[in-house]
């Protein structure tokens, strides 16, 4: 099994480039099914979700767009909390259907705040498409529910396609998970 090291971690190839393609491949045509006929805006969740999202779209037959959005961290002006808010979606949404891309679902904090703000701005019907799930970490299982689910994987830290460890790992081609 291939290993390499990142910064001060090791970690192990748990799902080879191919395997990733071809699954990207298969949720791009459940999705080309469900939305056959129909519009959607596609909605990508910067950083992570750049890669999976450029592969899943090049991918998508159906008439649509795609934009790409971020949640911004700030410091409350009023509050001692963090306020989180979603920037990058600057267009009227009323109505539209919506595919969320996310690089993984871990907590699900991120996609429920999301979801929250699109209802908020009155979208229509939303799915979310994410390339990795981690059900036993996923804390809204009553309420989000990840449609298009590349793998479901343990709740342990991996990084590569797309994935992170301290901005580092984005650009290894298979996904790796921390020995
Ligand atoms: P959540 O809000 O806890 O579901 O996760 C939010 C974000 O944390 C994801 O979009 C990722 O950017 C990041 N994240 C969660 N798990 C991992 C991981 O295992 N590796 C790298 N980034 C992760
Ligand atoms: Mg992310």
């Amino acid at each position: 099994m291939k290993e390499i090291k990142i910064l001060d971690k090791n970690f192990r190839e748990m799902i080879p480039e191919s395997i990733v393609t071809k699954r990207i491949g298969e949720l791009a045509v459940m999705i080309n099914n469900d939305y056959s006929g129909k519009e959607a805006i596609f909605l990508g969740i910067l950083d992570g979700a750049f890669l999976f999202a450029a592969e899943l779209y090049k991918r998508i037959d159906i008439l649509s767009r795609i934009s790409f959005v971020k949640l911004a961290s700030y410091q409350g002006t009023r509050t001692t909390g963090t306020v989180r808010e979603l920037i990058g979606l600057n267009e009227d949404i009323t109505g539209k259907e919506i595919v969320v891309i996310e690089d993984v679902a871990d907590t699900g904090h991120t996609l429920n705040m999301i979801i929250d703000e699109l209802r908020k701005r009155k979208a229509g019907k939303v799915r979310i498409a994410t390339l990795l799930y981690k059900p036993d970490s996923f804390q809204y299982k009553d309420t989000v529910k990840p449609d298009y689910v590349g793998f479901e994987i343990d709740n342990n830290f991996v990084v590569g396609h797309g994935l992170d460890y301290n901005g580092y790992g984005r650009n290894l081609p298979a996904i790796y998970t921390l020995i």
